[in-house]
C-alpha cells in the first residue's frame, strides 16, 4: 500500500480532491495561514505547516520536510499548488517520488502563472500536466497530461474554472495509475 503527502501551500482545492478519495497520511503547507490547513481539519487528515523563513536556509527547510516523510513512510508526494521550487536536500532524498500538478500542457507556459500566460497569449487551448519534479521548474518527464479547449465565450474566470476541473480529474486518475489505492 503506497502511502502518498501532499504539499500545498494555498487554498488547497486538488488536495480535498485528492483526499476524498484516497487515504492521504498527511498535507504539509509552508504557509501556517493558508485555507488548505482548514480543509485538512474538516476532512480530519493531519497536517503540518512551517515556513521557510523560520529556519536558516533552504537545506535545513528541507531536512525537516526529509524528516516528515520518512517518518511517515511516505512513498509518493503529491505536490498541489506547492509554490516552492524543490530544492537540492528534498530532491537528493525523494527523487522519483515526487509529482506535481501543473495548469497548462508543458512545456508550454510553464512557471507559477501557467493559467494567466496561456490565457495572455490568446491559445485557444491549454491544459493540465502531473510530470515527476527534477531540479528545472516544470522540467521533469511527463507521466500524463490533458487539453482543456478555451472557448469563444470564456472569460479568465471560466478558463482557469475548466482548467481546475481538469485537474481534479487528472490527479485521481494519475495517482491510480501509479498504483495508490483508493479509500
Ligand atoms: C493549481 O492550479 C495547481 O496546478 C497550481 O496551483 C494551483 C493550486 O490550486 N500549481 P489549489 O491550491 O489546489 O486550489
Amino acid at each position: 500500500m503506497k502511502k502518498i503527502a501532499v504539499f500545498a501551500s494555498g487554498n488547497g482545492s486538488n488536495f480535498q480532491v485528492i483526499a476524498e478519495q484516497f487515504p492521504v497520511e498527511f498535507v504539509f503547507s509552508d504557509h501556517r495561514d493558508a485555507f488548505v490547513l482548514e480543509r485538512a481539519n474538516q476532512l480530519r487528515v493531519k497536517s503540518y505547516a512551517f515556513e521557510l523563513k523560520e529556519f536558516e536556509n533552504k537545506a535545513d527547510y528541507e531536512a525537516a520536510l526529509v524528516e516528515l516523510l520518512q517518518e511517515h513512510q511516505i512513498d509518493l508526494v503529491c505536490l498541489a499548488g506547492y509554490m516552492k521550487i524543490v530544492g537540492s536536500t528534498l530532491l537528493s532524498a525523494y527523487e522519483g517520488r515526487i509529482i506535481n500538478i501543473h495548469p497548462a500542457y508543458l512545456p508550454e507556459f510553464p512557471g507559477a502563472h501557467g493559467i494567466e500566460d496561456a490565457w495572455q497569449a490568446g491559445v485557444e487551448q491549454s491544459g493540465v500536466t502531473i510530470h515527476w519534479v527534477d531540479s528545472g521548474v516544470d522540467t521533469g518527464k511527463i507521466i500524463q497530461q490533458v487539453r482543456v479547449p478555451r472557448l469563444a465565450e470564456d472569460t479568465l474566470e471560466s478558463f482557469e474554472a475548466r482548467i481546475h476541473e481538469a485537474e481534479y480529474r487528472l490527479y485521481l486518475e494519475v495517482l491510480d495509475s501509479l498504483g495508490v489505492d483508493r479509500k
